[in-house]
């Protein structure tokens, strides 16, 4: 992969894990050899990766980290005080990454308001790097105007087979923002297509290595969640596996503009 990725690649994302699960989940993808790892405040596990983290012996500065700050704690009388909560439950000074882990639509806090305290946090050090993560065109356009260029080193948004993105990717590759693909296994839909077992067939591998080569080539770093020794291996194993130009081009005929991750509170999407 490109060196220029802000992250290691191929990470490994914690939504829907809690407990022992979360745990037991983060220590074997450090033991398969994940060296990203993606929480939220909102997940309720930051306290579980953190010791995940610390157990497993390997030096904090080997593992990429990064966390979100969740809405409820936009306002500048929460945001600081709720990244410092997390860094204590994460039992590190610093993340590697904070990410706003959506954009406020109700407008409660203004943009420019929650983007100065995102900026702050950086510049107390409570983290080396910042992003977003399902933010729109406009949004990233109205973010970027008020941070400046190069900044936001990410984008952290839903791109699977069914859900291209394509008109927000090109214009996350014009700004220089690299975007992280979130449910990039559309949470297992992935595993009963098709057209998907027949090039993993031709290409001698798995479904999933299929999908997250697939994005990987498309410069994205990508977070797959798996509960499972063997899944969290055969995803790693991503890393090592070509894909042929014809079935780069099947899979980009599969994308329906399927959108999994929708709240209510959701922006307009693009
Ligand atoms: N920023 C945001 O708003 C946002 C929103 C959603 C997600 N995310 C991030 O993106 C990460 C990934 O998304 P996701 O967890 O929702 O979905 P996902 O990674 O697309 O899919 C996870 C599902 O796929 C299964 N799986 C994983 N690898 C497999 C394999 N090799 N073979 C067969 N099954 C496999 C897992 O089951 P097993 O456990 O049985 O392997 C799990 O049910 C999240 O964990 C989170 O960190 C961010």
């Amino acid at each position: 992969m490109s060196t220029t990725l802000f992250a290691p690649a191929l990470g490994m994302g914690t939504f829907r894990l809690k407990d022992q699960l979360a745990y037991d989940s983060v220590a074997m993808a450090l033991q398969a050899g994940y060296r990203h790892i993606d929480t939220a405040q909102i997940y309720g596990n930051e306290e579980q990766v953190g010791r995940a983290l610390a157990d497993s012996g390997i030096a904090r500065s080997e593992i990429f980290l990064t966390t979100k700050v969740w809405l409820s704690n936009l306002s500048a009388d929460r945001f600081i005080a709720s990244v410092q909560e997390s860094l204590q439950k994460l039992q590190t000074d610093q993340v590697d990454l904070l990410l706003i882990h959506w954009p406020d639509s109700s407008n409660k806090v203004a943009m420019q308001d929650y983007l100065a305290q995102l900026k702050q946090a950086k510049a107390l050090g409570l983290t080396k790097a910042i992003g977003v993560s399902n933010f729109t065109i406009a949004q990233l356009q109205q973010a970027i105007e008020i941070l400046g260029p190069g900044e936001l080193v990410t984008n952290q948004v839903e791109v699977h087979p069914y859900l291209q993105n394509r008109k927000l990717l090109a214009y996350m590759q014009q700004q220089g923002v690299t975007p992280t693909a979130y449910m990039p296994l559309a949470v297992g839909k992935v595993f009963t297509d098709p057209v998907l077992q027949a090039v993993a067939a031709r290409t001698g591998c798995s479904i999933a290595q299929v999908v997250l080569r697939w994005v990987l080539d498309q410069g994205m770093v990508t977070i797959p969640m798996s509960t499972q020794a063997k899944n969290l291996a055969d995803n790693f194993g991503a890393l090592s596996v070509t894909l042929a130009a014809e079935d780069k081009a099947l899979i980009a005929g599969l994308d329906a503009g399927e959108r999994i991750a929708n709240p209510e509170f959701a922006p307009a999407w693009d």
